[in-house]
C-alpha cells in the first residue's frame, strides 16, 4: 500500500473513532453542564411590579407552563415540539417548596432566566425554554416579583415534574449549537419608551422574542445581535399547531407584497390585539393575540418594524384540507379553532368544560365571539362578527358535541 494512502486511511480512522466517541458521549450524557454563580438579589415586590410582571408572564410564560388539569403553572407537555427532537415537558414553577420553585432565591430565578443555566444543577436548560439576556432589570424584577406573589396561578401544586426525553439529534444540537448567555456584568436600563422605534426594537428583540420565531429557521438566530440574523423577521419557520399541522411564521418586514409594508399602524395594533389580520386570517397557534400590551407598546413595535430592511419572502399559508365528518368539524378547522384546541377540544387550550360552564347557547355564542369577557387571560382571537351567525350556531353545536364525547 502506498504510504500516503496509509496516512489518509489512518487519519480517516482517527476521525471516525473520535466522532464515534463523541456521539457515544452525547448519547449517554444529558444536557451539557456549566458553572453556576450565586446572584445576590432581593427584589422589592411593589404592587406596580407584581401587576406588570403578571402582564409579562401571561404573554411570556403561561402558554408553556399552564397545566390544563391543575389550572396552575405546574408544567405540561410541549405539544409543538418536532418529533425529531423527542418529548419535552415544562416544569412546576408554582410556589410549592420542593416540587415547585418556592425555595428558589430571587437570584436563582434571575440567573436561570438570564443565562439558561439551571442554578442548582448547572444543567443547560434546552432551547425550547425562553431566555431573557437582554431584558431590562426592571422588567425582569417585575417577573420575579410576580412569581413570588399570591396569584392563584402560582398556588403551590405538588404535581411531579415529568422528565423530558430529548433525542440524540436534540442533544447534539444543544451540545454543539446552543450556548448559555453570560450573566450581564452591568445593569440593563429600561429603554426610553417615548422613542418608539427604540422601544419597539427592545420589545421585538429583548422581551417577546418576535424575531426568534419570525426567521426561516431557529438556527438562523444571531443570539448576540438579533438584527444580524439571516432573514431577520422575514418568516418561514415551520412550527406545529395543536392539530399537528404545520404553520409557518409570517414575514413581518416592511416588504409591501410579502410582509406587513402595506398595513397601517392602526391595522397592526388591531391585529395584535384581536388575533385577526386585515385580510381576515386568524393568527394561528403559536402566535395568538397579545392583549396585555398597550396600544403604545404595539404601535412602537410597528414603528420599529418599519425601520428594518424589507425582505421579499412569500410565506405559504396552507388552508386545512378534509376529509371532514361534519360541517361542524370543517368549520372548526376553517376558523383555526383546532390549531389551539386540537380536533378533540383539548390541545394547548381546553374547551371541554364549556357545556357545564355555558349551558345557554346565547352565552356560548358570546364566549366564542368575545372570549376576553369570560377569561381575561385568554389568547383566543376576538372573532366578533367575522364568524357569521349561521356558522356560529354550527360551531357552538360542534363544541357541545366535543364536550359530550
Ligand atoms: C416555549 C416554552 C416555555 C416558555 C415560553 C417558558 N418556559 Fe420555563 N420551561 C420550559 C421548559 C420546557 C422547561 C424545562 C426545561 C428542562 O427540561 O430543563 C422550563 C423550565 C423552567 C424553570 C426551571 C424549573 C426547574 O425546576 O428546573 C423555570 C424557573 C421556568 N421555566 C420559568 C419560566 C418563566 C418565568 C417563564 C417566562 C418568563 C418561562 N419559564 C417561559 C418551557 C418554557
Ligand atoms: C412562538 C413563535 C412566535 C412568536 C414568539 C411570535 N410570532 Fe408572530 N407569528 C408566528 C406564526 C407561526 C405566525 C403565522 C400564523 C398563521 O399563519 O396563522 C405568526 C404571525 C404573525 C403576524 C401575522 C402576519 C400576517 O401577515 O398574517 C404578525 C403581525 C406577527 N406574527 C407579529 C409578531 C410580533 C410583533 C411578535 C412579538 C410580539 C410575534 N409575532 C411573536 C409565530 C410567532
Ligand atoms: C389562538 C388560539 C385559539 C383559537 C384559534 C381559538 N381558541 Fe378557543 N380558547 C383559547 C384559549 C387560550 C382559551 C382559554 C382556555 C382556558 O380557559 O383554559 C379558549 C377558550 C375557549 C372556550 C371556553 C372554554 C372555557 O372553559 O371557558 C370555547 C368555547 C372556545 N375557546 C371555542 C373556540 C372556538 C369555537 C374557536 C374557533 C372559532 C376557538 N375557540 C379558537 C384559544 C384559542
Amino acid at each position: 500500500m502506498k504510504k500516503v494512502l496509509k496516512w489518509v486511511l489512518l487519519a480517516v480512522l482517527v476521525v471516525v473513532v473520535i466522532a464515534g466517541g463523541f456521539a457515544a458521549y452525547i448519547a449517554m450524557s444529558g444536557m451539557p453542564t456549566y458553572d453556576t454563580q450565586k446572584i445576590n438579589l432581593k427584589v422589592e415586590a411593589t404592587p406596580e411590579r407584581v401587576a406588570h410582571g403578571r402582564d409579562l408572564a401571561m404573554s411570556l410564560c403561561a402558554a408553556c407552563h399552564l397545566n390544563q388539569n391543575t389550572g396552575v403553572l405546574s408544567g405540561t407537555q410541549m405539544l409543538d415540539m418536532p418529533e425529531a427532537f423527542g418529548t419535552a415537558y415544562s416544569k412546576n414553577i408554582t410556589q410549592h417548596p420542593t416540587k415547585g420553585i418556592g425555595k428558589w432565591t430571587d437570584g436563582d430565578i434571575a440567573w436561570l432566566l438570564r443565562t439558561g443555566i439551571h442554578p442548582h444543577t448547572g444543567s443547560y436548560v434546552p432551547p425550547w425554554m425562553i431566555k431573557l439576556p437582554r431584558m431590562s432589570d426592571e422588567d425582569l424584577y417585575s417577573i420575579i416579583a410576580w412569581l413570588r406573589s399570591d396569584d392563584p396561578l402560582l398556588a403551590p401544586s405538588a404535581a411531579d415534574n415529568v422528565p423530558s426525553e430529548p433525542t440524540f439529534l436534540a442533544k447534539m444540537l444543544v451540545h454543539m449549537v446552543f450556548k448559555p448567555y453570560d450573566y450581564p456584568s452591568k445593569p440593563i436600563p429600561q429603554p426610553d419608551t417615548t422613542n418608539t422605534t427604540q422601544y419597539g426594537k427592545y420589545l421585538v428583540t429583548a422581551v417577546y422574542d418576535c424575531y426568534g420565531c419570525h426567521l426561516n429557521d431557529f438556527a438562523d438566530q444571531d443570539a448576540n445581535d438579533p438584527e444580524k440574523s439571516k432573514g431577520y423577521c422575514a418568516g418561514g419557520n415551520a412550527m406545529k399547531d395543536a392539530a399537528g399541522n404545520t404553520v409557518h411564521s409570517a414575514n413581518i418586514t416592511p416588504d409591501k407584497a410579502t410582509g406587513i409594508g402595506s398595513w397601517s399602524r392602526d391595522e397592526f395594533v388591531q391585529t395584535m390585539k384581536s388575533g385577526i389580520t386585515p385580510k381576515g386570517h386568524v393568527m394561528r397557534f403559536p402566535m395568538g393575540r397579545m392583549t396585555k400590551l398597550s396600544d403604545h407598546a404595539l404601535g412602537s413595535m410597528y414603528d420599529y418594524l418599519h425601520t428594518i430592511p424589507a425582505i421579499s419572502h412569500a410565506v405559504e399559508r396552507a388552508a386545512p384540507t378534509g376529509p371532514w365528518k361534519s360541517q361542524g368539524e370543517k368549520l372548526f378547522d376553517k376558523y383555526a379553532c383546532s390549531t389551539c384546541h386540537s380536533k378533540t377540544g383539548k390541545g394547548h387550550a381546553n374547551l371541554l368544560a364549556a357545556n357545564s360552564k355555558y349551558p345557554a347557547d346565547s352565552v356560548l355564542y358570546d364566549v366564542i365571539r368575545n372570549p376576553l369577557r369570560y377569561n381575561p387571560d385568554s389568547y383566543m382571537p376576538h372573532f366578533g362578527t367575522t364568524i357569521p351567525d349561521a356558522d356560529l350556531a354550527v360551531l357552538a353545536q360542534h363544541v357541545r358535541t366535543l364536550c359530550n364525547k
